[in-house]
């Protein structure tokens, strides 16, 4: 993915506008660990929850195994770009056409994951179906479901841009103010530029 070959800083502050979420900070239900490197570890196993909670940016190991939750909004893990342990192992899930999101986020990061063994729970024509034996047949429901999520993409893309224009109309006006500044050192000098500080005196 060309994302994750973005400087890591650009990621953080392109990641904060566009998900809401936080840096660093431990969502409530779990507990976490900083690493001496960057990065959290995320403990959020064993806890009845039945959602996945708001997981910070630097989450680099995660843990939501052994509890109640049954789905995973498309998009919400999309934004762990530091990850490289996640265990969804031993929740109840529920294989209508959401799961299509979980289950190709698993095959896309390049993480260590335990989802050999990820079953489908319901519905009941699915039950104990494992995760890789999923098939189109299976979510008969999913087309409905594509172009809301196209839609939610092509929001964010304009946003990105939105953003990148915003920060060059804002490097270009440094520029400026540094060229303006740089003429006025040299005044006091006794040389040129006259026509950028004349321009400056009208504006005032
Ligand atoms: C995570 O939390 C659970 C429940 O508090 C605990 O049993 C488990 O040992 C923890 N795992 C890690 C890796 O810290
Ligand atoms: C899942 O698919 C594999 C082959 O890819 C097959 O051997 C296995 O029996 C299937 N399991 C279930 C529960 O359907």
């Amino acid at each position: 993915m060309a994302w994750r070959k973005l400087p890591f800083c650009v990621q953080l502050i392109a990641l904060v506008q566009l998900c809401n979420c936080s840096i660093d900070s431990c969502p409530a239900p779990c507990s976490c660990f900083s690493l001496e490197t960057r990065g959290l570890i995320v403990n959020c196993s064993s806890r009845h929850l039945r959602d996945v909670p708001d997981l910070p940016i630097l989450t680099v190991r995660l843990y939501l195994q052994n509890n109640l939750i049954t789905s995973v909004s498309p998009g919400s893990l999309d934004h762990l770009v530091s990850l490289q342990e996640v265990d969804v192992s031993g929740n109840p899930w529920n294989c209508d056409c959401q799961i299509l999101y979980l289950k190709s986020w698993l095959d896309a990061v390049p993480v260590q994951r335990n989802a050999g063994n990820l079953r489908c729970t319901t519905p009941n024509t699915l039950s104990m179906k494992p995760f890789r034996n999923l098939t189109g047949n299976d979510l008969t429901s999913c087309t409905r479901a594509w172009p809301i999520k196209c839609k939610k993409f092509f929001v964010r893309d304009l946003y990105l841009i939105g953003l990148a224009v915003v920060v060059l109309i804002l490097m270009s006006y440094v520029v400026r103010m540094a060229r303006k500044l740089a003429c006025r050192v040299a005044v006091t000098t006794g040389s040129y530029c006259k026509k950028a500080l004349n321009e400056s005196y009208k504006s005032k």
